[in-house]
């Protein structure tokens, strides 16, 4: 026992890991951006787009992640330090820690921030303001107010390091045990509240009905960047969950029931908006205007209005929280990997530096701190979701394509004890498919 003491971590069951990993992808990006852009896209033509390329490419790169991360037990940089014979593919390693562990989580705990907020004031003020018509200026209020704002992020974060630094096991798995259910629950709710208003037809015809004549090129490049955005991938996460799984976990298996989740979850929460949204006569707006601005004015107007705006905001809350934990195990594995850090230790330290770059994207929202034109926050998600991810994610296939190939047979297998029936064409995937589409994701978000 006494030498198993410090062997690694590993996720108590299957359906954990499922969780966990299914937590991570689960998040804003399939609340608010996804209904989006299957309502811009020509409705379920986009979901069948969105479904093709996501197996095809999102899978594979998922699969390789798990794969790396197993093999390795190691984290993002650990990973290839352990695996790649020559330095050079080590540069993708350290972009995933930058990007997934650093840059987006310190933006992305600022809009988890907001969630809270909305939590709240669903019961103070929000459906006040937002049934005259006020709730933009609520928004506005809130941004302009950078100390709240970023005691919101603050108070997120902390949660975030606390259950982290619990483990992997008794931290993330356990939570996500819980969140992850009452998230779906949420949702149906939400879609019963939703689909039963008078005139709730005219959103489930915008949403759902197929309009191929709205495909363009432009439609696969957003299908495939928020494939990759949805499910986490390009940013450390999978390698460093994937290096906590055992070595007889069938990874074909677990990937596609991560990827099954998410996209339910993703095309739920379009049911859940648009027949409310049009109910009520709304226009749908994009992003954040369509969540924290014209869903307020929504939610003010129906019957129990405040109680169905904070479960829609604890929605959000629940699915931006377990992908924040996700983000941080990124850093925290780094340091007790590389610096034989302890568990909490590491999620103090590094928690306590992501607070802290977080907070100019939290102060740029009131309008100021402009990095090449563009707010600070719009800069650290276009620098790690625009160009980090795409190149990680490239890295990792062509160095598990052509230099691990065979490494990477046998890890998919488990040594040749499970059968993948796909293998070959997922090895060309992973060569060659996969790397040329996220290149095109590359160029085209790089303009
Ligand atoms: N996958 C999450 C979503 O859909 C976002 C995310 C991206 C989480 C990157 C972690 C890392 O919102």
């Amino acid at each position: 026992m006494s030498s198993n003491s410090k062997a690694r971590e590993q996720w108590g069951s299957q359906v954990g890991f499922i969780l966990a990993a299914a937590g991570s992808a689960i998040g804003l990006g399939n609340i608010w951006r996804f209904p989006y852009l299957v309502g811009m896209n020509g409705g379920a033509a986009f979901v069948i787009i969105y479904i093709a390329i996501a197996v095809t490419v999102g899978l594979t790169v998922m699969l390789t992640e798990f794969c790396l991360g197993r093999a390795s037990q190691k984290g993002s940089v650990g990973a290839f330090k352990r695996l790649a014979p020559n330095k050079f593919w080590r540069v993708f390693g350290w972009l995933g820690l930058l990007a997934g562990g650093f840059i987006i989580l310190s933006y992305y705990g600022v809009i988890a921030g907001w969630t809270v907020k909305y939590m709240f004031g669903s019961f103070t003020g929000l459906m006040g303001q937002a049934a005259g018509g006020g709730s933009g200026d609520y928004l506005n209020a809130f941004l302009a107010d950078s100390k709240s704002v970023i005691a919101y992020q603050v108070g997120v974060m902390a949660v975030t390091v606390i259950i982290v630094a619990c483990g992997v096991g008794k931290g993330i798995e356990q939570s996500c045990k819980y969140m992850m259910p009452g998230l779906f629950i949420v949702l149906l709710i939400l879609i019963a509240r939703s689909v039963t208003l008078p005139g709730a037809e005219a959103g489930l015809e915008f949403y759902l009905k197929p309009d191929f004549s709205k495909l363009s090129g432009k439609t696969l490049i957003d299908a495939l960047g928020q494939g990759f955005f949805s499910l986490s991938l390009g940013m450390g996460i999978m390698i460093t969950y994937g290096s906590y799984l055992s070595k007889s976990e069938n990874l074909p298996k677990c990937a596609l029931l991560v990827f099954i989740l998410d996209t339910l979850a993703a095309t739920l929460a379009g049911l859940a908006i648009f027949p409310a949204l049009f109910a009520m006569g709304m226009e749908p707006a994009q992003g954040v205007g369509l969540t924290f601005v014209t869903l307020p004015g929504v939610f003010a107007q129906m019957p129990a209005g405040a109680f169905f705006s904070f479960l829609f905001f604890l929605l959000l809350f629940l699915a931006s929280l377990t992908s924040m934990m996700s983000l941080l195990e990124v850093s925290v594995t780094f340091l007790m990997d590389e610096f034989k850090m302890g568990r909490v230790k590491a999620a103090l330290s590094s928690g306590s530096v992501i607070t802290i770059l977080g907070i100019p994207s939290a102060y740029s929202l009131s309008g100021n701190l402009k990095v090449f034109g563009m707010s600070f926050f719009d800069f650290m998600d276009y620098i790690s979701n625009n160009i980090m991810m795409p190149i990680n994610a490239i890295g990792i296939c062509l160095f598990a394509g052509w230099i691990w190939t065979e490494k990477l047979r046998e890890e998919i297998t488990n040594n040749g004890l499970i059968r993948f029936a796909v293998q070959p064409v997922w090895i060309t995937s992973v060569k060659i498919f996969a790397p040329a589409a996220i290149a095109v994701i590359l160029a085209s978000g790089a303009n």
